[in-house]
This record gives C-alpha cells, sequence and structure tokens, in this order.
C-alpha cells in the first residue's frame, strides 16, 4: 500500500534514553519485539507510539512529545507515552505481565488477577487510543498493534477510526480455551481484539486456540476454511506470520570474523575448549533452570567433557521488581554456584552467568564464537535468538538446540530439537552437538539459513499488508 499512513504502537519503545552518571545514554531494549519492528520502521517511516520508560526521556523529546530515530540516521518519528508509577504497576507489572504473560504462557506459573491492575489496563489502553487519534494524520490509517499490552486498543480505535486498517500481532502463545477462561475478562479481551482487521500470530496452533476461544466465549461466526470471525457486523481475519529478523549484511557479518578469538579472549577460554551459549531475558519462561540442570545430566553422564565445555549464558535483568523473576534470578545465582563448585576446579567454571544487558555487537560475537546455541523456552511465542544465530553463522558451523515449545521449532527442522523438561534427554542433545561432525552442522545449518533468509522480518510485515489490503478490496467490493 504505497503512500499508506502507517502507526505502530507498542508498550517496549525501541530507543531508550538513560541517565547514567550524569550523562545521557542512549540503550536499545532486549525485546524481540523491537528487534523485528524497528527495521520495518526504517523501511517504511511512519510514527511508533510506545511508553517513555527511560529516565532521561522527557529530555530528548520536543514539545509534542516526539523524537525522531534512529538518532544517528533518523528514518522514522518516536512518540513516547507518559504513564504515572500507578499507571505503570497495575497495567504494565501487574494485569501485562503478573496476568496475561504467565496465563499465555504454559510455564505452571500461577496468573494472578487484580481488579486494581485491570482498571489501570483498561485506562492505558485508553489513553494509548487518545495518542493514537493525535498522531493519526487520515482517516484511514494503518496501525500496527503490538502484544498482549493492548488487547482492548483495537476496538477503541476502530470505535473512532472506522476505516483504519488495524492489524494486532500477538508476540506470545495464545492458550486453549480453558486456560483462557480463567481471566475473569476474557469478554472483553476477545471483544477488544476483534476490533482489528487481522489478529496475527506466530504459527497456527494459536490460531486455533484463539478462534476456539472466540467460539465459546462470544456470539459471533466462524468461517474456519478462511480462519474469519465475523461478530457485531465486521469481519477480523486470523492468520500466522511468523515472524523474523533482518537478514544480515554480508559485510557486517565479515567484518566479525574474529569473533572466536576474541570472545575467548574475553572470558579466558582455552583454545580446545568448546563454548556453549544461551541468550535471553531472565524470564521463567525461557528455561534457563532447566538446560543448566541438562547441563549437569550432561557432565554427569559424559565426565570426560568436564573441564572442555564453557556454558555462557546471557541474561539480560527483566521486570525485576516482579516477585516471580526475583526469585529466578536467585534461583539461578544458586545453581550456578551449585554446578560450578561441583565441576569446576582452578580457574575453570562450567558456567558463565552473565546477569546484566549486552548490545547486539557482543551478542553477534558471542553467536559466532559458539559450538553449540541452546534455546531452551518452556513456551515461547516464536524465539529471535534462535534465528539470530542462525543468521550470524556464515561459516556454516554451530549447533543448535531448540526446544519443541517455541515456536521457531516449526520452521527450523534441523536444529537438534528437545523436550526441556527432560534433563537427561537435553543432556544428550548437548553430546550429540558437541560431537557433530562438521559435515553435518554444515548441512543442517545451510537449510536453516536458507529458511530464515528467505522468511525473513520483511516478508513477515509484507504477508500481514498484503492480507490487509486484499480484505479493504474485499470490504470496497462488498459495499459498493
Ligand atoms: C516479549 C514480549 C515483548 C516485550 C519483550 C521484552 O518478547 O512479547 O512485548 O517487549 O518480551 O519484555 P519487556 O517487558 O522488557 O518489554
Amino acid at each position: 500500500m504505497p503512500d499508506a499512513e502507517v502507526i505502530v504502537v507498542s508498550n517496549r519503545q525501541p530507543y531508550i534514553h538513560e541517565l547514567v552518571n550524569g550523562r545521557i545514554e542512549l540503550q536499545i531494549p532486549a525485546s524481540g519485539l523491537v528487534s523485528a519492528l524497528e527495521p520495518i520502521m526504517r523501511t517504511c517511516s511512519g510514527t511508533w507510539i510506545a511508553h517513555g520508560s527511560g529516565s532521561a526521556d522527557r529530555e530528548t523529546v520536543d514539545q509534542h512529545d516526539h523524537i525522531s530515530v534512529p538518532p544517528d540516521k533518523p528514518a522514522y518519528t518516536l512518540r513516547r507515552v507518559w504513564l504515572t508509577d500507578e499507571e505503570y504497576k497495575g497495567y504494565y507489572y501487574g494485569f501485562a505481565n503478573e496476568g496475561l504473560w504467565p496465563l499465555c504462557h504454559i510455564a505452571f506459573t500461577r496468573p494472578v488477577f487484580r481488579a486494581a491492575d485491570w482498571e489501570c489496563y483498561q485506562a492505558v489502553n485508553r489513553k494509548f487510543a487518545d495518542i493514537v487519534l493525535e498522531e493519526a494524520k487520515g482517516k484511514r490509517p494503518i496501525v500496527l498493534v503490538q502484544d498482549y499490552h493492548f488487547a482492548l486498543l483495537p476496538q477503541l480505535i476502530r470505535e473512532r477510526l472506522p476505516e483504519a486498517i488495524i492489524i494486532t500481532f500477538w508476540h506470545i502463545p495464545w492458550p486453549n480455551s480453558e486456560v483462557f477462561s480463567v481471566c475473569p475478562w476474557r469478554d472483553q479481551l476477545l471483544e477488544g481484539l476483534l476490533g482489528s482487521s487481522i489478529v496475527g500470530f506466530h504459527i497456527q496452533f494459536h490460531c486455533n486456540n484463539f478462534i476456539d476461544s472466540v467460539d465459546r466465549f462470544l456470539e459471533s461466526r466462524i468461517d474456519r476454511e478462511t480462519s474469519a470471525i465475523s461478530h457485531a457486523g465486521r469481519t477480523t481475519l486470523v492468520h500466522s506470520y511468523p515472524i523474523s529478523i533482518e537478514w544480515p549484511d554480508a559485510t557486517e557479518t565479515q567484518a566479525k570474523c574474529n569473533s572466536r578469538a576474541r570472545i575467548f579472549e574475553r572470558f579466558g577460554l582455552r583454545e580446545d575448549m568448546k563454548l556453549a551459549v544461551g541468550v535471553e531475558r531472565l524470564d521463567y519462561t525461557k528455561g534457563i533452570l532447566d538446560r543448566f540442570h541438562a547441563l549437569d545430566e550432561f557432565f554427569h553422564q559424559h565426565s570426560d567433557w568436564i573441564g572442555r565445555l564453557v556454558f555462557v549464558q546471557v541474561a539480560a535483568p527483566s521486570r525485576d521488581t516482579l516477585p516471580a523473576y526475583r526469585s529466578l534470578h536467585q534461583e539461578c545465582l544458586d545453581l550456578v554456584a551449585d554446578i560450578n563448585e561441583r565441576y569446576g576446579s582452578g580457574d575453570y567454571r562450567p558456567i558463565l552467568l552473565l546477569a546484566e544487558h549486552h548490545g547486539q555487537g557482543m551478542l553477534g560475537e558471542l553467536y559466532r564464537a559458539a559450538d553449540l546455541c541452546v534455546v531452551s523456552s518452556l513456551h515461547d511465542g516464536m524465539n529471535l535468538v534462535a534465528k539470530e544465530f542462525v543468521a550470524a553463522r556464515d561459516d556454516e558451523a554451530g549447533v543448535l538446540v531448540l526446544s519443541t515449545f517455541a515456536g521457531a521449532s516449526r520452521e527450523l527442522l534441523e536444529a537438534l530439537i528437545v523436550n526441556p523438561y527432560d534433563p537427561a534427554a537435553m543432556g544428550e542433545a548437548f553430546f550429540k552437538a558437541l560431537s557433530m561432525p562438521l559435515e553435518e552442522q554444515r548441512e543442517r545449518m545451510r537449510r536453516m539459513r536458507e529458511v530464515v533468509r528467505s522468511n525473513n522480518v520483511f516478508r513477515w510485515a509484507g504477508s500481514m499488508l498484503v492480507d490487509a489490503a486484499r480484505l479493504r478490496d474485499r470490504e470496497r467490493l462488498r459495499d459498493s
């Protein structure tokens, strides 16, 4: 849709300004949503509306709360939205992250639903709807609503901009209707989402769960053949669009060709050692403890590997005022100390836990240096780390161990697919990966690289826009 006005709405902003030791620093958050959408916005420009969470965010915007980004090469506008502490606590920490996040992930953490959080969630959704209205220049913008923070927003926008194309992408799984039904405000969430022209998920399984939830709780007509829901006089398509990454420029990856030497030096590893890596936010859905248990099993079964394998785990701090995240952090520290105590000796420590934020440059080097990358999510919409690892390996070496419960396992079929709840089997997958001949690594990696290269993030966004255009044409013909 050439010249269409594009507005993105998400909670997390792509650029955060923080005041650090009296100086303003620019930070890029650890968020799959941000890494996927940023290249799209750089290409098609428009406005990205998001919460201004940084301590120096207010100092860096103009009088309309706008800032042109990326700061070094402006391509689109970021509109920051200010939330009070109370709003943020109820909407983000409370309803979104203690309610919807555990509800949608099968990670066996009980969701908490508080009426006061729900009030804040509604108020913040209304606030963002006002801002979309303020930012929209015409009557028919394309609004890309992102994630579980804004389930009510599509309907709120629809009421005031009936001709808008609203594409809502739910970046996390959608549970089955029985699990979903525990949410006291399930009907309102479904009604809100059905204000969208399209509701997108990463995989068909989550689309089916969503359609089943609508079927069970709302008056609607469902056409399973075309995955269309008609409700309150309008039609919403429910489709799967597997999210991806921007395929890296060859010159960009070649510039990093001695990553292994740099990483080995940085972590003091011997030349003959093997390196396993894990990269995520410190989140209980990611199966971080489970991969450490698998490592324990692996050393137990294959003791000749003790002293020859180091696991570098990057675990960026996340949502750390919530009890579930704080206790996970402590459990990780305890388990790492225990494993390092049992299998370490001298200056050899089998696990290096880096519980801090790292930039893309360092992560790219780590991927390129690794013999093995472990993604052991207990449940995950897609997981872009798996795809980033594959994209970084232009040497076609390295093995991906991937959870069957991450959406990425539906596409990266040549990974070693594991059940993260089975530490013995995951430990054996580590053994298989570390013993895999280079030729086999290459064959697997080549196929996975082809999948990620062709199903890149532009295809993800492009297919949603093509579907939205078709829907609009169909509606126009029907109403003419
Ligand atoms: C997941 C969510 C994103 C979120 C990211 C980081 O990927 O789907 O919406 O931005 O986690 O979490 P945070 O709460 O720090 O934004």
